[in-house]
């Protein structure tokens, strides 16, 4: 802790100084307490409402401050004005977080990890709100809350539960890419500098002649990827839940600034059009070979907070904080993220969470007409005008910012991802190719353990889902799980429909 040498007397919220902090205002030494005593009221009051509401998800998490800088020339592919110079640095705040778990949850926890970056640029703050994987379990935000509810707890037992989980994925083939990545040993990063940062959606970039990009970002750690075998992961829950948060903050404190090279894949709408892959489906990489990552940027962190409460958890990041140059896809989990960031942070932090310090714009000051709302702090507009048009000088919109037209067409309806899918093509090559067999022994290992927790017609479901992605894969699990083969290859054989009445029971 260190010392605070800017105010050595001890005040009341309003700076009023306070002659005892020891002994409660009594009537005779003995009490009872008075009602006066403000102090004591006030000191009690306040630490009632010490506790905000923590977030639904990524609860737990570590965050310092950096900075982005940029390597390569982007100008022909994004106007974005941060990424428009190679050297051009901007100031970041980035958060690591897990998933599933409350606030107090373990670091090594098996989840994925969020990697959640801010931007304070001249165009206001741009949030990369990613993950250390490049894919998700699911494609239609629909299912986002069912899907988060079975990584949380059983509404009667109030226990983490296996049929829940491996139920929900067992019915949701399309998780399978995301399951296998969460049961490798990536599912356990050794540490927030060991993983890589993905944007996992396809974003869109577009530049000052009005042509557009798909793009996806990579920001690969420049500490190696390490990772934590299953028996390291569950010890050092045990015996060290903050071993990560800790780590991030100790390795700043002695100057090991931790960093990322950005490297991004970016696809012509030409390129997209007739992908063997849906290029919009986040269940999907793009793969290395058809479109080679650019190594673009470095991403430095080199400032711990100095207050935990002040700057990592009242970070509030949005994937709807996009700067000109750069906009989202049709990615339907993506649209839905718009909305949703922004409505849990009025939630957890109020209306006017945006003038909290580290949400605040740095370098492109509120100019706007939106007024009052609890803790308003700052000048709340003076004397301007609160409205638009006015004749008063008000700040007026920019037609120079705005995103180019694009087309939008189709019938209204509620329909699958259309595009010719095969989920288990890329978890299979995932598998197969790229995966050493220390890896793939150490996914059966981690994946027997887990589900082994679970009943058996969900075994026999989810494991049909693995041997569909490779028959070797599949069997693996099967027999460390004691189930029969032939009996997991059938299902394997069937329509999602069939295997899950099949399995009913
Ligand atoms: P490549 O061989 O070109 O790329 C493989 C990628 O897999 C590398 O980025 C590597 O990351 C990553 N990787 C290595 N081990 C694991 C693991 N246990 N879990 C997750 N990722 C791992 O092949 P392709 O691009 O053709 O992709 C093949 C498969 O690799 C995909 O189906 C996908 O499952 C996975 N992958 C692909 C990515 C992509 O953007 N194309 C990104 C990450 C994974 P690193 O370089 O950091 O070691
Ligand atoms: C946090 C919703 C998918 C990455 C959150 C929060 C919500 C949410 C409500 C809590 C925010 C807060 O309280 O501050 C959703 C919905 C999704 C979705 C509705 C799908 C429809 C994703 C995906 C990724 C992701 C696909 C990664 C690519 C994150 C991260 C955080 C987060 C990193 C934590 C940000 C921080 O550090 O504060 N999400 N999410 N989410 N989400 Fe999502």
């Amino acid at each position: 802790m260190s010392e605070n040498k800017s105010s050595k007397v001890l005040t009341t919220g309003f700076g009023i100084p306070i002659g005892d902090d020891q002994n409660s205002l009594t009537a005779g030494n003995r009490g009872p307490v008075l009602l006066q005593d403000f102090h004591l009221l006030d000191k009690l009051g306040h630490f009632n409402r010490e506790r905000i509401p923590e977030r639904v998800v990524h609860a737990k998490g570590a965050g310092a401050g950096g900075y982005f800088e940029v390597t390569a020339d982007v100008t022909k592919y994004t106007k974005a004005k941060f990424l428009s110079e190679v050297g051009k640095r901007t100031e970041v705040f980035v958060r690591f977080s897990t998933v599933g778990g409350e606030k107090g949850s373990a670091d090594a926890a098996r989840d994925p990890r969020g990697f959640a970056v801010k931007f304070y640029t001249e165009d206001g703050n741009h949030d990369l709100t990613g993950n250390n994987t490049p894919v998700f379990f699911i494609r239609d935000p629909l299912k986002f809350p069912d899907f988060i509810h079975t990584q949380k707890r059983n509404p009667a037992t109030n226990c983490k539960d296996p049929d829940m989980f491996w139920d929900f994925l067992s019915l949701t083939p399309e998780s399978i890419h995301q399951v296998t990545i969460l049961f490798s040993d990536r599912g356990t990063p050794a540490t927030f500098r060991n993983m890589n940062g993905y944007s996992s959606h396809t974003y869109k970039w577009y530049n000052d002649k009005g042509e557009y990009f798909w793009v996806q970002y990579h920001f690969k750690t420049d500490q190696g990827i390490k990772n934590l075998t299953r028996e390291e992961a569950e010890k050092l829950s045990g015996t060290d839940p903050d071993h990560g948060t800790r780590d991030l903050y100790e390795a700043i404190k002695r100057g090991d600034y931790p960093s990322w090279t950005l490297e991004m894949q970016i696809m012509t709408p030409e390129q997209a059009e007739n992908y063997r892959f849906d290029i919009l489906d986040i269940t999907k990489v793009w793969p290395h070979g058809d479109f080679p990552p650019i190594k673009i940027g470095k991403l430095v962190l080199n400032r711990n907070p100095t207050n935990y409460f002040a700057e990592v958890e009242q970070a509030a990041f949005s994937p709807a904080n996009l700067v000109p140059g750069i906009g989202i896809s049709p990615d339907k989990m993506l649209q839905a993220r718009v909305f949703s960031y922004h409505d849990t942070h009025v939630h957890r932090l109020g209306p006017n969470y945006h003038l909290i310090p580290v949400n605040a714009p740095k370098h492109s000051p509120e100019t706007n007409y939106q007024r009052d709302g609890f803790m308003r702090v700052d000048a709340n507009g003076g004397s301007g005008p609160n409205y638009w048009p006015n004749s008063f000088g008000g700040p007026a919109p920019n037609p120079d910012v705005l995103e180019p037209p694009f087309e939008v067409s189709g019938l209204a309806a509620r329909t699958p991802y259309m595009h010719p899918n095969d989920d288990f093509v890329q978890p299979g090559n995932l598998y197969r190719d790229v995966m050493t067999d220390y890896d793939r022994g150490n996914l059966a290992g981690n994946i027997v353990a887990h589900l082994s927790g679970a009943r058996k017609n969900i075994q026999l479901r989810q494991t049909a889902l693995f041997f569909k992605a490779d028959p070797d894969y599949g069997s693996r699990v099967a027999k460390g799980l004691g189930l029969d083969v032939k009996e997991v290859e059938r299902l394997a054989n069937m329509t999602s429909e069939e295997r899950a009445k099949a399995t009913e029971k």
